[in-house]
């Protein structure tokens, strides 16, 4: 019989409802009262606590609540509310993410069988809808108890990372100890982002480390923040705080689109289009010994000056990031003149040649600012194999069909030139500024090797060389041979650069571009 409307719930109906809630809460509770006190006390929040600051109020969806851990010899009478995870959706900005959030005080965060099922989940599910997918991970990596069936849920995440990768956004926070297999699903994602003080990222920790080659290492020397975002390369960005981490993916995420089929979001833009840019007048000279910060150039020609610098503490050499340009995202890729004279070397190469493909992945234009004497010369480049990462630089610009601009703000030689972007290596647009110079190698080098003999047989070499390097620089050290030859489309004042820049990823707005049929390409890695 049923109920009459408005009557208060059968006692039986009462007592399923407040069983399930006992349940949840059960759940809810994670690892209990003692083991999130330690985590607060570590500076850290729950799982719980960092997915209701990331996502916006009240739009949680959790699923897998009532999971439980697969039973086996080991693992028979041990209890893991939640199974160590804690995932859904939910939305950021108004815009739906999926969400899988380990709870360190469930086992340590571990990755059994069922806690990797929790997560594919919601990665299958944010594939089938084309959403992002954010990982907050704290995790002390396979569960050791379920042995090979751990490895296995480790295999099953690999897979859809590699698989959804280009596909849909990834993006992995790092929030606590991440060992073994807790530092390679993120390894696979986009972007990496570090809280300082209380993450680490190792495939074997200290201790192991000792037994094996007797190294003394601190968890924070051997994986910390600042190891990963300033030596290896590892993470994009690091943070005070779990809450700055989840700030930074809040932000992230506004340059980014939803999957690969969307165009990345356009924001209201409140800098005029037109503004004028005459500090660039006084930041860029004609002088090749005066260095200028090229960070300054790209916040004067973007929207209010904004820019996300990815990786900013790693091969410094090279500035990547993302800005908006009348309201619309672009990546930027900047030779940095003030750290080792904005030469290419192995990290720049990779460093750029992800970001290229990142952008490409995501349809995020590509603006390319060159200020570059070339590779950096030496055994150490060498031996360490420039050639192959170099080369990355050259595939990642060629591979990529957004639209393409690149602007020559002072020196463009040899073969960086064509690895930043040139015309011939698929720019759609090149522009100039009467401060560049385009040559294969620069005057002083040039007249050595061109007026070897002319040098060598003058009474006076050192007068001759001045005077020949003098009518090189003349000759060649401009952008007008380029011009002369199409490779450069126009060369532009300086100051309506922003407004030339913004007309043009305008003009480009629909560019299409099909390639040869392929399975995938063969990038030299
Ligand atoms: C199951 C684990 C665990 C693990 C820790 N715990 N690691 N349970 N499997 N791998 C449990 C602990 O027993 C403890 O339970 C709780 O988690 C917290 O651990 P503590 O050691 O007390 O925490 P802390 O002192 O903060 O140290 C954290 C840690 C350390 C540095 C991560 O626990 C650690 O080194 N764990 C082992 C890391 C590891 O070697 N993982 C396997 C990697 S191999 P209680 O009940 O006391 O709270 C791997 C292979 C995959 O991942 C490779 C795929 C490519």
């Amino acid at each position: 019989m049923t109920q009459p409307a408005g009557s208060p719930p059968s006692v039986e109906l009462q007592e399923l409802i407040a069983a399930m809630e006992q349940r949840r809460t059960k759940v809810e509770a994670g690892g209990g009262e003692e083991r999130q006190r330690k985590q607060r006390e570590g500076g850290k929040l729950t799982a719980r606590e960092r997915i209701a600051y990331l996502l916006d109020p009240g739009s949680f969806l959790e699923t897998s609540t009532f999971v439980q851990h697969a039973r086996n010899r080991l693992m028979d009478g041990v209890e893991a509310p939640g199974e160590g995870v804690v995932t859904g959706s939910g939305t950021i900005q108004g815009r739906q993410v999926f969400v899988f959030s380990q709870d360190f005080t469930v086992l340590g965060g571990s990755l059994g069988k069922r806690n990797a099922a929790k997560v594919t989940k919601i990665m299958d599910l944010a594939a089938r809808t084309g959403c992002p997918v954010i990982g907050l991970n704290d995790s002390a990596g396979a569960r050791i108890q379920e042995g090979v069936d751990s490895l296995s849920g480790y295999g099953e995440i690999f897979y859809r990372n590699a698989i959804y990768s280009g596909s849909v956004p990834q993006i992995s926070a790092i929030l606590g100890p991440c060992a073994g297999g807790a530092v390679y699903s993120p390894a696979l994602t986009d972007f990496i982002l570090m809280s300082r003080g209380s993450s680490y990222m190792f495939i074997t920790g200290p201790e192991v480390i000792k037994s094996v080659t007797r190294e003394d290492v601190t968890f924070d020397t051997l994986g910390g923040a600042d190891v990963h975002t300033r030596r290896s390369g590892v993470a994009h960005l690091a943070y005070d705080g779990d809450e700055a981490v989840l700030d930074g993916i809040r932000h992230l995420l506004t340059y980014l689109p939803q999957n690969a089929r969307e165009q990345p979001p356009v924001r209201e833009n409140r800098d005029p289009a037109t503004r004028r840019n005459d500090r660039l007048l006084e930041l860029v000279t004609p002088d090749q010994r005066r260095p200028y910060a090229m960070h300054d150039v790209i916040h004067e020609l973007v929207d209010s000056a904004e820019f996300l610098e990815i990786q900013p503490d790693w091969a410094k050499n090279i500035i990547v990031g993302f800005a908006h340009l009348d309201g619309r995202p672009v990546g930027v890729v900047a030779n940095n003149p003030k750290v080792m004279a904005g030469t290419l070397n192995i990290d720049a190469s990779d460093k750029a040649a992800r970001f290229i493909r990142t952008c490409d992945c995501y349809n995020i234009p590509i603006l390319t600012l060159v200020d570059v004497t070339g590779f950096l010369p030496g055994t150490q480049q060498e031996y360490g194999g420039i050639i192959r990462h170099g080369a990355k630089m050259l595939y990642a610009y060629a591979e990529a069909t957004v639209p393409k601009v690149t602007l020559i703000t002072r020196k463009s030689y040899g073969g960086a030139y064509l690895a930043m972007n040139s015309k011939d290596m698929g720019a759609d647009v090149v522009y100039a500024w009467p401060t560049a110079a385009v040559a294969v190698m620069g005057a002083e080098g040039a007249a050595n090797i061109v007026y070897r003999k002319e040098i060598r047989e003058s009474e006076n070499p050192a007068a001759t060389r001045a005077e020949l390097v003098a009518h090189y620089k003349e000759t060649f050290d401009n952008p007008y041979i380029a011009a002369a030859k199409g490779y450069i489309d126009d060369v532009i004042p300086m100051e309506d650069t922003r407004h030339r820049l913004i007309q043009t990823f305008a003009m480009l707005k629909d560019k299409q571009e099909q390639r040869p049929y392929k399975k995938h390409g063969n990038i030299p890695l």
